[in-house]
């Protein structure tokens, strides 16, 4: 039977990780934990005879390829798969996957948790503001995307979107307004909200070309990955615009300084935290489970991404 490693530098809640045991030892799979390990050879050492693998943030990267002989697929268990080299699994025929929406909703309470914490100044007991009311601009339309649209309606902000990919029917449908331009998120947003993958393509893209149409007062708020930030722009916009503010949960790589310059207006998770919970843990850790063994069983390689 295939052997399966969950290798989770940052681990799964327990009771995710009892359930996906239960899952991969129904089909009658062995398995074995790699967690909360602190150098890249253990991931390595441990892939030696892993037939399959379960991710989250950990990276699959040429090295680990060649590290893993017997390795047919890797399953990231969650959405964004940055630290996959895809052109590697490939040329090594290893099958890449994620998994959609599992933990979406996770991400999505903790954007809005972090509108909420900033708008009422960190709970400093100053008097902050509400979000009813505001506009929320959501710049890529996926799944954590719809969470967020979702609750912030139902706080009633006034929620748009722009989705190069997707037609203005999938944002109707949601009862959010479709925007059809990228410049258009950042002029009209009192919230900004981040929701692409870091690719080539996206790597600073919200450079000062996007920052400088910002509102005196916006929130910019990054629950997806500190590359799609141009670092210098963002120094510049906090410097311009006296009441512009960050939140993210994907702290970029000058945070010491900006938290230094701006204490007030910033804040940033201490460690990436958006899917950090038993719900999202369980509702991953499980698909991904189940998407290796409906692979080696049936075949079946919906999710994949290579
Ligand atoms: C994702 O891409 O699914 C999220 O960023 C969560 O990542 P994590 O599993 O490393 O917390």
């Amino acid at each position: 039977m295939p052997k399966v490693l969950i290798a989770t530098e940052k681990p799964f809640a327990a009771d995710a990780v009892q359930k996906i045991k239960a899952e991969l030892e129904k089909a009658g799979y062995e398995y074995s934990f790699l967690e909360n390990y602190t150098d890249k050879s253990e991931l390595h050492n441990a892939l030696a005879d892993a037939e399959a693998v379960i991710i989250r943030s950990d990276i699959m990267d040429e090295e680990a390829f060649n590290s893993a002989p017997k390795l047919k697929i890797v399953v990231r268990a969650g959405a964004g798969y940055d630290n996959i080299d895809l052109k590697a699994a490939t040329a090594h025929n290893v099958v890449a996957m994620n998994t959609p929406g599992q933990n979406s909703n996770a991400v999505a309470e903790l954007a809005i948790g972090m509108m909420i914490y900033i708008a009422r100044n960190k709970f400093n007991g100053k008097s902050g503001t509400e979000l009813s009311g505001k506009t929320l601009t959501l710049y890529g339309f996926g799944w954590v995307a719809r969470y967020v649209a979702k609750i912030a309606k139902g706080i009633g902000m006034d929620v748009y979107a722009y989705d190069p990919y997707l037609q203005d029917d999938v944002m109707l449908k949601e009862g959010v307004k479709p925007l059809h331009s990228v410049e258009d998120v950042f002029k009209l947003g009192d919230y900004i909200s981040l929701h692409i993958p870091a690719t080539e393509e996206t790597k600073k893209c919200v450079n000062w070309n996007l920052l400088s149409l910002v509102k005196e007062d916006a929130v910019l708020v990054n629950t997806a990955r500190k590359e799609i930030i141009d670092e210098e722009a963002l120094l510049k916009v906090f410097a311009e615009k006296k009441k512009f503010r960050y939140v993210s949960d994907v702290a970029p790589d000058n945070s010491a300084e900006i938290l230094e310059l701006y204490p007030d207006r910033v804040f940033f998770t201490p460690k990436k935290m958006g899917a950090q919970t038993s719900e999202a843990n369980t509702n991953a850790g499980i698909a991904a489970a189940k998407q290796i063994i409906a692979f080696f069983e049936k075949g079946d390689t919906t999710y994949k991404v290579n």
